[in-house]
């Protein structure tokens, strides 16, 4: 029997993860003829809103793809101001976010970045560990590929210094691995600005995720459109594999 106790909703019905791919950016602004930074600018404002948002309607996790393992191969300039703005952002927010008892935490190989920024998110990451209104993940040169990886090395490892044994490899082993140990696996997924695909985020995190996909692009993305993802949430029933009619006679705990 596969361990899925990571993926139990809470009662209340709420996703009490949610994962988001914030894309288009770029098309905001190429639409209102300005640099593609402008839209970057303006995505960071979306952020904003939504980290409230979710802050005030109590859920626990919230995980943000800034940037991805993939997103080195864009044009130097735009890297570049990527992560001019990563650090702008972090040097302003984090104080904010603590005040609102937020923890912040990163997801990703954070090896590739400056040393400055990498010591930014650490300090962001020590200055808020112990807040507990909401967990805000940011993935940041994150790839699911990379988060297999990289748990998949930790449990060799232990395997090469004899503290485990071969047969015990589970799903659960893996999971307490991946970088997002400890917390829920998102329940509802979305990804702004039209495109359907999950361009390695979360590989194995998002197994049993609600999958939303809007045409509206990030930085348009407000309270109402996550309003509106979600209700779609709500109005689904999930099943986890068991039969329609077993979860509405609720012979089956979720
Ligand atoms: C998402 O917006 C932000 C990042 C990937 C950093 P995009 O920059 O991908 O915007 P589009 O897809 O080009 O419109
Ligand atoms: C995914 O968006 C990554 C982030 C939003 C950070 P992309 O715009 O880079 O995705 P693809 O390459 O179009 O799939
Ligand atoms: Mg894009």
């Amino acid at each position: 029997m596969p361990d899925d106790s990571n993926n139990r909703e809470s009662d209340s019905n709420n996703p009490r993860h949610i994962a988001i791919i914030m894309d288009g950016n770029g098309r905001w602004a190429q639409k209102r003829f300005m640099p593609r930074a402008v839209g970057h600018q303006a995505g960071v404002k979306a952020v904003r809103k939504i980290v409230e948002y979710c802050v005030t309607h109590k859920v626990e996790v919230l995980t943000l793809f800034a940037f991805s393992s993939e997103n080195w191969r864009r044009p130097t300039a735009e890297v570049s101001l990527l992560m001019a703005l990563f650090m702008a952002t972090l040097q302003r927010e984090i104080n904010k976010l603590d005040r609102n008892n937020i923890r912040l935490r990163f997801i990703g190989d954070r090896t590739e970045f400056s040393d400055k920024l990498q010591q930014k998110m650490a300090e962001g990451e020590a200055q808020t560990e112990n807040n507990t209104a909401m967990t805000l993940i940011v993935a940041a040169n994150y790839g699911g590929h990379w988060d297999m990886c990289q748990a998949f090395q930790q449990v060799a490892a232990k395997i090469a210094a004899g503290e485990l044994q071969n047969q015990v490899i589970s799903e659960q082993l893996i999971s307490q691995h991946l970088s997002t140990a400890g917390l829920p696996d998102p329940d509802l997924f979305i990804r702004t600005g039209g495109e359907q695909r999950v361009s390695n985020f979360m590989l194995w995190q998002l197994a049993y995720a609600e999958m939303y996909f809007t045409t509206t692009l990030w930085p348009d993305f407000d309270q109402n459109s996550l309003e509106d993802a979600i209700k779609s949430f709500k109005s689904r029933q999930r099943r986890f594999g068991h039969t329609s009619e077993q979860v509405l006679n609720k012979a089956v705990t979720l």
